[in-house]
């Protein structure tokens, strides 16, 4: 059984990281969607609620486990015997800190894998934090965001109204 781990802060779980899930599964056996806790990004969703809406959006996939972890994301892919990370590769502007990290993790480990999958094209300019800007100023979110993901953003931002 090939074992992959999908890391990332998830703030908020995207239908771009969706398409990664999806995707990952036609090359790994199981999945673990790790969510970090990431203070040096400010998340708006507390660490709690990120789990709980990634379960939600990963629950029609089979052999999908959501989980936090804290601390250094090479320890927490050893302790659970996963065989390499997958990162999400939208543009040419996510290479360098994406290349950065994975020959980082690579120097910690060198046994340890990164593999990059490329979203469909409709997610490629996708991101939480245009999303979180779009929910700010009450814009529509259903075609970036599960509809459960998208109600807690406008509640967040105080528009919710259906
Ligand atoms: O969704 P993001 O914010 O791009 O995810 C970044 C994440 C969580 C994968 C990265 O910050 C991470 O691996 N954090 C855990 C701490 C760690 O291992 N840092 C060293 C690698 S940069």
């Amino acid at each position: 059984m090939r074992l992959a781990v999908y890391p990332g802060t998830f703030d908020p779980i995207t239908r771009g990281h969706t398409d990664i899930v999806s995707r990952s599964l036609s090359i790994f056996d199981r999945l673990i969607v790790a969510v970090a806790p990431n203070p040096r990004k400010g998340a708006l969703l507390s660490i709690e609620e990120r789990v709980e809406l990634a379960k939600i959006a990963t629950k029609d996939f089979a052999n999908v486990e959501v989980e936090s972890f804290n601390g250094l994301l090479v320890e927490y892919v050893r302790q659970r015997g996963a065989h390499a990370i997958i990162r999400g590769l939208r543009a040419v502007s996510d290479f360098e800190h994406e290349f950065q990290m994975a020959l980082l993790n690579r120097k910690l480990d060198e046994r340890l894998e990164t593999v990059f999958l490329m979203p469909s094209e409709e997610y490629s300019y996708l991101t939480s934090s245009i999303v979180k800007e779009l929910a700010l100023f009450g814009g529509e979110l259903e075609a970036f965001l599960i509809p459960e993901v998208a109600k807690r953003l406008r509640e967040k931002y105080g528009h919710e109204t259906r």
